[in-house]
């Protein structure tokens, strides 16, 4: 038999749909504040959110998801399954993280973000030789590839496209393609556009999801740009 969610330390909106096996609020040590998520959440089996961590509204979570405490995450955000957000993170609005995706603490992501799987970001350049941790700071409308990973204290400017398998070791300029070990950039060509297309995040989870396809699951709260 399935266990119910737990969700005893959790404030959240109307209309959640939260399955089995998921934890809402966790309580680690030291911890202060409920978790707070926004109306109409999607939480599929075997997720686990702690508390301190606030996500807004529309929130669509995979199975297998961590995400722990002093996250701040904005409406409309997607995390597919087997990703891990290991606390104190700021993510924008309608951000897309794809499977299997590791994000560090100290990372900053900003709005209409697209994350491919296996996407590794990370915060420590010396680790265990040297103390210091520092994030990756992802602007607004960028798109990272499968299997990039970022290093640690990265800017990567708005607009920038990370060709998948890409290690990107040195800041990235706005409006840039970026790929290859290590990753060199040039700007970004015309093809490309300029912003990432909204409509990929009002769709569904992925193959097997069951929104309604009549539109108004998408329409309700961001009739036209999400950002
Ligand atoms: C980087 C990328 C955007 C380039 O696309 P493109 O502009 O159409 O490039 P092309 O396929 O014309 O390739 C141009 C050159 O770059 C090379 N190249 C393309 N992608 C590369 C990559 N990720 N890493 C290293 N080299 C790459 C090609 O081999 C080619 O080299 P050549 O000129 O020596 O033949 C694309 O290949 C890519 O990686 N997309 C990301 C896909 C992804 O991760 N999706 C995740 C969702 S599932």
């Amino acid at each position: 038999m399935p266990n119910a969610p737990e969700m005893r330390n959790c404030q959240i909106g109307a209309g959640a749909e939260i399955e089995p096996n998921v934890m809402l609020g966790y309580q680690y040590p030291g911890w202060q504040k409920p978790l707070v998520i926004g109306h109409r959440p999607r939480i599929h089996s075997g997720t686990t959110i702690y508390a301190d961590t606030v996500i807004g509204h529309r929130f669509t979570c995979g199975h297998n998801v961590l995400i722990r405490a002093e996250c701040e995450i904005g409406d409309r955000v997607v995390i597919l399954h087997g990703s891990t957000l290991e606390g104190r993170i700021k993510i924008g609005k309608g951000v897309k993280i794809m499977a299997h995706v590791y994000i560090p603490s100290r990372t900053v992501i900003g709005s209409m973000v697209f994350i491919g799987p296996g996407v590794n970001i990370l915060n420590a350049t010396l680790p265990m030789r040297e103390a210091g941790i520092a994030g990756a700071i992802i602007g607004n409308h960028v798109v990272i590839g499968g299997g990039a990973t970022i290093g640690p204290g990265v800017t990567i400017g708005d607009n920038v496209f990370v060709g998948a398998g890409a290690v990107v070791m040195q800041d990235i300029p706005a409006n840039s393609l970026a790929y290859g070990v290590p990753a060199k950039f040039r700007p970004l060509p015309e093809k490309f556009g300029n912003r990432n297309d909204s409509k990929q995040i009002f769709e569904g989870l992925d193959l097997w999801d069951n929104r309604p396809a009549d539109g108004s699951w998408q329409q309700e709260d961001y009739p036209g740009k999400l950002f």
